[in-house]
């Protein structure tokens, strides 16, 4: 019974190092070298290899190496095999620190007094209490959950909208198409982390910044194509919008020439807000395949007509 491992192969070798030690018994490959291909059971991707029903004949799960699952093509992955997406504690705390620097970088004025230094300008701005700054996330997945429980605690009025209803302690939570208007009138700062669907591509457009109240920041930790970019530096030329943190884009990487780069109120990370931790993930890993093998329910597992 082997595993194949088919993604970064530098971290496909701290896996197979993990995996010797956790689960000897179970054959650990990294993708090219997949030996037999009749006896790989489980597949671990970020991008499937191409028409895996006929390559690979035996396989029982799929694994998304990564939380999003918008990347992988399905339509090659037969029906009955069930597709994993990574939720594990690696990247639960990385999103955690990325956003929550974020969200304390545009509530502490870092844009401004980052401007000021160009200046060489020694000025202080008052502070604005946590208590005044409206937080809120769009998706409240494993990931949007677990940010908003941390901002929390600074402080900060804290609400989530998802598509469908959620409760959770302390956060205002809204669902559905017809409460988002309401969700984001009371946002100062918005923070997208939904999957990237036919239903999310293009939502961060004109309209929706519109709603935001005057003057509002976003930080994009989603998907790129989430994000109209034109409608965003309209945005912020108009001033409707303050800032935006993007760790995403469209195209990825951005080219060189986009305006984006160079504007004074945007700050570009290249994609690293969080990224799956071999030591934590092989864990979560090998925990579904012993409930795969009990018949049990998976962690993570994707409703593929959803998607996600
Ligand atoms: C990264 O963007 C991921 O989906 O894990």
């Amino acid at each position: 019974m082997t595993f194949l491992y088919k993604a970064d192969p530098a971290r496909g070798e701290q896996w197979a190092r993990l995996f010797a030690q956790k689960a000897p018994d179970l054959e650990f490959r990294v993708w090219p070298d997949v030996g037999d291909p009749a006896a790989i059971r489980y597949l671990a991707a970020w991008q499937p290899p191409e028409d895996p029903a006929r390559t690979l004949p035996n396989l029982e799960v799929v694994f998304s190496v990564g939380a999003g699952i918008d990347q992988f093509d399905l339509s090659g992955v037969p029906a009955h095999v069930p597709v994993v997406r990574m939720i594990e504690p690696g990247i639960v705390e990385g999103m955690v620190e990325y956003v929550t620097q974020a969200v304390l970088t545009i509530h502490r004025d870092l844009f401004d007094y980052g401007l000021q230094q160009q200046e060489r300008q020694w000025r202080e701005m008052p502070v604005r209490a946590a208590a005044s700054r409206r937080v809120g996330v769009l998706g409240l997945g494993v990931l949007g959950t677990a940010v908003l429980e941390r901002l929390r605690l600074f402080g900060f009025p804290c609400a989530g909208w998802s598509r469908s209803p959620r409760t959770l302690d302390g956060i205002e939570c809204y669902a559905g198409t017809e409460s988002l208007d309401a969700f984001l009138a009371r946002t100062d700062v918005l923070i997208c982390l939904l999957p990237l669907t036919d239903a999310t591509r293009g939502l961060l457009n004109a309209k929706l910044f519109a709603a935001l109240p005057e003057g509002a920041s976003i930080v994009n930790v989603g998907r790129g194509p989430q994000l109209n970019q034109d409608d965003l530096l309209a945005a912020l030329a108009s001033g409707q919008l303050q800032n935006a943190i993007l760790d995403v884009t469209d195209p990825e990487p951005l080219p060189a020439s986009h305006p984006l780069w160079t504007h004074a109120r945007v700050r570009i990370t290249p994609h690293i807000a969080s990224a799956t931790r071999p030591d934590t993930a092989v864990d979560v890993v090998l925990d579904n395949i012993r409930r795969h093998r009990a018949g049990q329910p998976m962690i993570g597992q994707i409703d593929r007509s959803r998607g996600y």
